[in-house]
């Protein structure tokens, strides 16, 4: 039973026998097996196609033997099903061609029917769980309102956020109508998802890191506290990665199970700020190009520094980059799975 897993177990900081590990974007350009189908079908027909989204989420599982899967799709099909035209063009990442820049660009969002119009990926979730039949949990995601915006009213992917933040500073009513509108509609989508069969649930914050500490808590914070507040969970685990925000402790307080933390903190003082949470990091993904001797002394670095206690679940502190070679992410997976329970054994019998 998936929820017997160890991933979910760490969620709940329950005792494991090992550390579970999954990777962030494990499934895409870095394996083969995904640019095969690529090649064939554009971006968002393998997100709205349930047989292929359910392939590509499963590849992962198959061939570098990570504990959860996480099921193929975008944070930006939130935008996309509220009527934004998306195109997602590789080397210029995503755009939309009518950013949300008025009250009047608001108010063409069309929220009524949003779920009918995100079946596919309720379908994806129905398929992929077949495949799975039971071997690892199925993670569900959904962007937070902050990173939607900052996609939405940049039309693109932005270095220095000036388009969303002078939104924000000018016209703030907009700016929270539009975070206050993508909130809901996340609530809906991320109850919808745990109803057909998603284990747990990540809330990705990506950008949340380029916001000063008060920005950080009325733009960002205040909405996914929001979230969090109305998730029906069924006892699926809720991890929220809020990539960038130096302060863990400001999360602790957060209605969910499990903080992201990005490889710029040490780990055990996010260990020490999340409270009652687990934690889920957090090695730079650049590490994956360096040696094998390299990726194990790392790995071995953040698992003795959380140590064998329950609530740690192994990943990247973002996602995984396009040029990785796979047999570095495979053997990654191997040394937690190898390296971890020495911890797990001591913590056990002490
Ligand atoms: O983790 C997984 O394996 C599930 C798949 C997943 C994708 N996007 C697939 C994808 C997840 C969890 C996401 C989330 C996502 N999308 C985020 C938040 C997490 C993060 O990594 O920061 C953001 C900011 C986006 C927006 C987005 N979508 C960008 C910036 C890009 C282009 C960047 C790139 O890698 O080209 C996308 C496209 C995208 N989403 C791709 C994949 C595999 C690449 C598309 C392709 O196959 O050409």
């Amino acid at each position: 039973m998936s929820n017997d897993s160890i991933f979910i177990r760490a969620c709940k900081r329950l005792a494991t026998e090992r550390t579970p590990i999954w990777i962030m974007r494990q499934a895409g350009r870095y394996l083969p097996e995904y640019r095969a189908i690529r090649e064939k079908t554009d971006f968002l027909t393998l997100c709205k196609t349930p047989e292929l989204a359910a392939e590509v989420t499963v590849q992962p599982v198959d061939i570098i033997g990570v504990d959860a899967a996480i099921l193929f799709s975008d944070i930006l099909v939130i935008p996309e099903a509220l009527g934004m035209k998306l195109e997602i063009v590789e080397s210029r990442g995503p755009t939309f061609d009518n950013p949300v820049r008025s009250l009047d660009d608001l108010n063409r969002l069309n929220t009524d029917g949003l779920l009918k119009r995100l079946k596919y990926v309720f379908e994806a979730i129905t398929v992929t769980k077949e495949r799975l039949a039971g071997r690892v949990p199925l993670i569900g995601f959904a962007g937070a309102p902050w990173t939607l915006a900052t996609y939405m009213v940049e039309g693109k992917g932005t270095r220095n956020f000036d388009v969303v933040k002078a939104l924000c500073y000018n016209q703030p009513r907009v700016a929270h109508e539009l975070l206050q509108k993508l909130s809901d509609a996340v609530i809906e989508y991320l109850n919808a998802k745990i109803r057909a069969g998603c284990d747990a649930v990540q809330i990705f914050d990506t950008w949340a890191g380029v916001l000063s500490p008060s920005d950080l808590d009325e733009f960002s914070l205040r909405y996914i506290s929001y979230i969090c507040d109305r998730l029906e969970t069924n006892g699926a685990p809720v991890i929220v990665f809020a990539k960038g925000v130096s302060d863990t402790a400001k999360l602790a307080n957060l209605k969910c199970d499990v903080l992201g933390v990005d490889w710029t903190k040490d780990i055990r003082v996010a260990k020490s700020q999340a409270g009652e949470k687990a934690v889920q990091g957090n090695l730079d993904p650049c590490v994956l190009f360096a040696s094998k001797e390299k990726i194990r002394e790392e790995t071995e670095r953040i698992l003795e520094a959380y140590g064998g206690e329950a609530g740690h679940i192994f990943n990247l502190g973002h996602g995984i980059l396009p040029n990785t070679p796979p047999e570095n992410a495979k053997y990654l997976v191997d040394c937690v799975k190898e390296l971890s329970i020495k911890y797990h054994e001591r913590a056990a019998s002490q």
